[in-house]
């Protein structure tokens, strides 16, 4: 036997690289690796990267840098680099960093094996394809060890929408929907292995058409026994059908939070945004949701500064955030990405963008607090994730998604406790037994 090899990863961007890593972990498994947590001892070094603005493609090849001299210590190390950075750059990022052994694209990683044997050799490997496969069924059984209590499911991937300032329909394809009964399974077995709740991605969650709705993935996954909480992510607005709004008044077991994101609350920018919906149809259906669950938590995503933004254009932003009231909301400012449509229009200043962002995220900020502050005396169901701090603390996250520090707790991981918010803070709540 030989001693297994070490795999160090790092994942950036979104829940689905999240997701992604653990698949490609398992694929490398089968090679005779194992997961370690720190890169001075590893054999292979995996950068899980993201695409999506300037500064996160960036920070791949500023980490490659920093992590250089383990390589020139120990040249057996091998650096891999995928995801949607992969993707995107492909060959270019071995001209960039020579020192890296293989690029490996988000659709491609159930041929890590193979990819791992060329390298292993001393060859490099590189793999962006969009194959016809289905890398979830290529990919290994996984090990049957104990998992945390929440757990993300892939259930779709890829974009359609192709909205002007993105780079996901290109880094991850178009849109495929995993088959209703895989994913059953597949929950089935995190249900076996200790998971309680899902959360179901998709890069456009609620397009998924996997042989039924998303409405009725959830009502089938509502079913499976000792799984407790259902949650999915990221959805678009107009994919929002009746059913799967319904399905929030209805499935208990789905969780009242929602990430829907809108990015801007002017109609002028939305069009430019080939966002194909409007601010109105936007909070139109937003209390169309709040008809049939009053209480859920409404969670966004903003652009800032998109080109020709004027201070109209971005007034009508924080109206619209004035009138949805999100419990959390995630704000960024305008970055080009080469080879999408906005890349070609003139920007905003910086100074004018910078300032929009601080204004809009201290709106944000507010209602996040308010929201929070609403929650004091309430009664919540937490599940719990991990032990706190402080002795005898517990941290989890409420039905809301919020994260609660539970004090003086007996509770085990896993459980799934009802308890009484005490206090506030902006990004978390304190609670006790009730
Ligand atoms: N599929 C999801 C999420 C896409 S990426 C959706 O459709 O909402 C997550 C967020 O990053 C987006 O919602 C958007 O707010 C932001 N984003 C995407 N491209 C960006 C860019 N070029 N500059 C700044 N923010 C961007
Ligand atoms: Fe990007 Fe728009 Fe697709 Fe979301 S819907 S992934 S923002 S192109
Ligand atoms: Fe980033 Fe790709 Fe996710 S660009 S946000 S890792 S889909």
């Amino acid at each position: 036997m030989t001693a297994p090899k070490k795999l160090f990863i790092k994942t950036y961007g979104c829940q689905m690289n999240v997701y992604d890593s653990e698949r490609m972990a398992e694929a490398l498994g089968g090679q005779g690796y194992v997961e370690t947590k720190t890169a001075d001892d590893a054999d292979m070094i995996l950068l899980n990267t993201c695409h999506i603005r300037e500064k996160a493609a960036e920070k791949v090849y500023s980490e490659l840098g920093r992590l250089k001299p383990l390589k020139d210590a120990n040249p057996d190390l091998k650096f891999a680099v995928a995801g949607c950075v992969a993707q995107a750059e492909g060959e270019e990022i071995m001209r960039r960093q020579p020192a890296v052994d293989l690029v490996v694209g988000p659709q491609s990683y159930h041929r890590l094996p193979e990819m791992a044997r060329r390298v292993a050799k001393g060859h490099t490997a590189l793999d962006t394809d969009f194959p016809q496969e289905d890398k979830f069924e290529h990919l290994n059984r996984r090990p049957k060890a104990r998992r945390a209590p929440a757990a993300f499911l892939t259930v779709q991937e890829g974009c359609d929408k192709f909205c002007a300032f993105c780079v996901v329909p290109y880094t991850r394809g178009a849109e495929v929907s995993r088959p209703a009964a895989r994913v059953v399974e597949e929950a089935r077995d995190l249900v076996e292995r200790g998971v309680r709740e899902v959360t179901l991605l998709g890069q456009n969650v609620n397009a998924y058409h996997g042989g039924m709705t998303l409405a009725n993935l959830i009502r089938a996954l509502a079913k499976v026994d000792g799984l407790e909480r259902i949650r999915y992510t990221t959805s678009h607005p107009n994919d929002m059908d009746d059913d799967l709004i319904n399905a929030h008044g209805e499935v208990e077991k789905l969780m009242p939070y929602l990430h829907l994101p809108v990015q801007s609350g002017s109609n002028h920018i939305l069009k430019r945004m080939n966002r194909s919906h409007t601010a109105e149809s936007y909070l139109k259906l937003i209390e169309r949701i709040r008809i049939v669950r009053p209480d859920i938590l409404m969670s966004g995503d903003f652009i800032v500064g998109f080109p020709e933004e004027s201070d109209a254009d971005f007034e009508a932003t924080m109206e619209l955030v004035r009138q949805v009231r999100y419990g959390y909301a995630y704000s960024f400012k305008y970055s080009t990405r080469p080879g999408t449509p906005a890349a070609e229009r003139a920007l905003v200043p910086a100074d004018v963008a910078d300032e929009r962002l601080q204004r809009l995220q201290g709106l944000i900020t507010q209602h996040q607090r308010e929201v929070q502050t609403s929650m004091v005396g309430r009664d919540v169901s937490v599940l719990v994730e991990k032990a706190g701090r402080k002795p005898g603390q517990m941290l989890g996250k409420s039905e809301y998604l919020h994260a609660v520090h539970i004090d003086g707790s007996t509770a085990r991981i896993g459980d799934l406790v009802q308890v009484r918010i005490v206090a506030a803070m902006t990004n978390s709540l304190t609670a006790r037994h009730i």
